[in-house]
């Protein structure tokens, strides 16, 4: 057990409020409980609320039922970043924390650490230092602003920490700890081998293929989303293509009535097609990417699980921020134009064993990022107080 402190406990308030910052958190509350000087809050700002995408995963990752949850929901992004300032600015009026600790890029992540720095509160940063280089992405906004404000930045992957000291971070605030992401990804992949969703797909012994699909600049415009799906619905005439879809990407697919998407009610898949589903609890989709021929995405986090699990990936987008899943991983940036991705997903299926021998994993996905940065915590806080 750690050493007690001696005047009093450090209580750390750590956030979650959307999906990826989840597996992000869990590992991190599950090691900081372990310490006796540490006291541990869970903050939810409830940017994301349905079932499928926030509870299902609180109790796939046994995290504890947050302490608060602030209940903003959705709105525009001034107004879910400007509801969340004030909520949370409310709470640490009343109970002050002596740190606060933000994941990833999502908007509670920006607003928590406004607050937080000006009340003049330690923020720390996981997932620190990530850059796409486009500033039309709302998360790349929010990665930098995070990142100036914070005191500790936690990186994931060396381009994080060159980011960083271009832009004149003090190099003594910045930590290389590895990915936080994988230390759930690690835990969970014994359960996941588990996840019966495959068998109820009947796609045990079948080839195929994930699509997930939910940034604004991809989903929002109806004509990009159709001509992007009649590309992909060309690749699932050969396999079977399963999209689990964000509830954005569902609703602007209701809304443009697309004929190229099948949607699955559940039961064995009869035939390849692209099959829309409901959002996966993350043993579900874990279960699924692992078996998987090719993942199709628009995610952040999902090119970093491929990596790991040595599956092949095809971004969907112009750049990514996370350059070492490319560098050493499966991950290859087709751009956003539908028939480049044919193209790519094509030579995928053409070349079924590429990227999938012996993947290569990154310094630091080891599963233990978590220790790391409690490690740093504590000194951190044993050196300031
Ligand atoms: C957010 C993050 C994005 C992350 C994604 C993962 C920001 C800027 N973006 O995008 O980086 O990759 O989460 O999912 O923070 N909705 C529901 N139920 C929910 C949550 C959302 O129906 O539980 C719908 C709402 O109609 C909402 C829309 O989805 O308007 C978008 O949600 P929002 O939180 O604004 O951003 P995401 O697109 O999810």
């Amino acid at each position: 057990m750690a050493n007690v402190h001696p005047s009093r406990r450090l209580r750390i308030m750590s956030i979650v409020g959307a999906r990826p910052n989840m597996m992000k958190v869990a590992p991190l509350m599950a090691e900081l409980r372990l310490h006796e000087e540490i006291q541990a809050v869970l903050v939810h700002t409830g940017q994301h609320y349905d079932y499928s995408m926030s509870q299902v995963f609180f109790d796939q990752l046994h995290m504890p039922h947050p302490d608060y949850n602030l209940e903003v929901g959705s709105g525009t992004h001034y107004t879910q970043t400007a509801e969340i300032i004030v909520r949370f600015g409310e709470l640490v009026q009343q109970d002050r924390p002596d740190m606060v600790l933000v994941a990833g890029d999502v908007n509670s992540t920006i607003a928590c650490a406004l607050v937080a720095a000006k009340e003049r509160i330690p923020v720390a940063h996981v997932e620190a230092g990530l850059r796409s280089f486009d500033r039309s992405m709302p998360e790349e906004i929010n990665r930098i602003l995070t990142d100036a404000m914070s005191d500790l930045l936690f990186t994931t992957e060396e381009s994080g920490n060159r980011n960083l000291a271009n832009e004149g971070i003090a190099p003594g605030k910045v930590f290389f700890v590895g990915n936080l992401m994988i230390d759930s990804l690690v835990r969970a992949l014994e359960m996941a081998r588990e996840s019966s969703l495959r068998s109820e797909l009947g796609l045990n012994a079948q080839r195929y293929a994930v699509l997930t699909l939910h940034r604004p600049s991809n989903v929002d415009d109806g004509d990009r989303l159709t001509r992007t799906l009649d590309a992909i619905a060309q690749i699932a005439q050969r396999i079977p293509v399963l999209f689990p879809a964000h509830p954005r990407t569902a609703r602007n697919i209701a809304q443009a009535g697309l004929k190229a998407v099948r949607t699955w009610e559940g039961g064995e898949i009869a035939e390849p097609a692209l099959w829309m589903m409901p959002p996966a609890s993350y043993l579900d989709f874990l279960g699924l990417l692992q078996r998987a021929v090719m993942v199709i995405t628009d995610s952040g986090g999902v090119q970093e699980e491929t990596t790991f699990l040595g599956v092949p990936c095809l971004t969907y987008r112009e750049n990514t921020e996370r350059p070492v899943t490319v560098s050493m991983g499966t991950n290859k940036v087709v751009g956003c134009d539908p028939q480049r991705l044919l193209h790519s997903a094509l030579a995928v299926l053409e070349n079924p064993g590429q990227g999938r021998s012996a993947p290569v994993r990154p310094p630091l996905w080891d599963g233990q990022t978590a220790p790391r940065i409690v490690r740093i915590l504590r000194e951190y806080w044993h050196s300031h107080s």
